[in-house]
């Protein structure tokens, strides 16, 4: 075994033992309850444009691109724009190593607001990235994005607008399957699941209805996708526990 397979073998087993320590996992939840307390989600930024994401998820997001390598990433949900530029500055970097010829972003919201969109439009990141507004679960929308997907040779897809239950089901039927078989469906803020009844008083979703009670009954339905219970056992702190779901076949 040489040293780098020496470092990926210690690399394997730390994230193994980290998984089942019962210490660590108390006080990444107890992180996990008292940020969503705080909306630490809304303290960061991405190449200047805030982006609504932990920084774990955002890295585990890196290693994804790398291994998938992905010349198309489908978003549902915008807000800001900073997951938008995330997903295009990783697609450049793919470009200027050669590993992928020319990506693009395509990203979906009901509401993309002028100031945001002006300053999206005007980020230098802005040219690999195309923006439909409309609701991502009204048909016609899906036949657009489905039209739009035949750019793709390498899709990823990554789901985070309504959470409700229905609305992340149907973006679930009607998108997941856009995802290239060893790409990934993401579905974030799957958390909500796991948080007291009384986390999100002001939003129609909560425990019983959300993104993860939505994975889980996908998964009935549809046996392509896994759930790649790696990736939150390696970030610990993540807003989508159950939702780094892997298109197997
Ligand atoms: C959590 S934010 C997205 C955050 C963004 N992905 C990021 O990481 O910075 C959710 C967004 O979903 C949008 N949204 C809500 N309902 C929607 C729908 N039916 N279709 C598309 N987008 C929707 C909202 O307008 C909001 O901008």
């Amino acid at each position: 075994m040489n040293e780098i397979q020496k470092f990926e073998k210690e690399r394997i087993n730390n994230v193994l033992s980290n998984s089942k320590d019962k210490n660590l996992l108390e006080s990444s939840k107890e992180f996990m309850l008292e940020t969503i307390r705080t909306t630490y989600s809304y303290n960061f930024l991405w190449m200047g444009r805030p982006i609504i994401q932990y920084p774990q998820d955002i890295v585990a997001m890196q290693e994804i691109i790398w291994e998938v390598k992905p010349d198309l990433i489908i978003e549902t949900g915008i807000a800001h724009g900073g997951s938008l530029i995330f997903s295009a500055s990783m697609l450049a970097l793919l470009e200027a190593c050669g590993e992928i010829e020319k990506g693009e972003v395509l990203g979906i919201d009901i509401d993309i607001r002028a100031h945001n969109k002006e300053a999206i439009e005007a980020h230098p990141m802005s040219k690999k990235i195309t923006m439909f507004e409309g609701s991502s679960i009204d048909d016609e929308m899906i036949a657009r994005v489905h039209e739009f997907a035949k750019r793709g040779k390498t899709i990823l897809v990554c789901l985070d607008s309504n959470h409700t239950h229905a609305h992340v089901l149907a973006e679930l039927r009607a998108y997941a399957n856009l995802a290239s078989v060893g790409s990934y469906c993401i579905t974030f803020d799957t958390i909500v699941e796991d948080l007291p009844q009384n986390s999100f008083d002001n939003r129609p979703w909560g425990k019983g209805n959300n993104p993860k009670t939505a994975v889980w009954e996908f998964l009935k339905e549809n046996d392509k996708f896994a759930i790649d219970k790696e990736v939150e056992n390696k970030i610990l702190i993540t807003v989508a526990p159950d939702g780094y779901l892997k298109r197997t076949k």
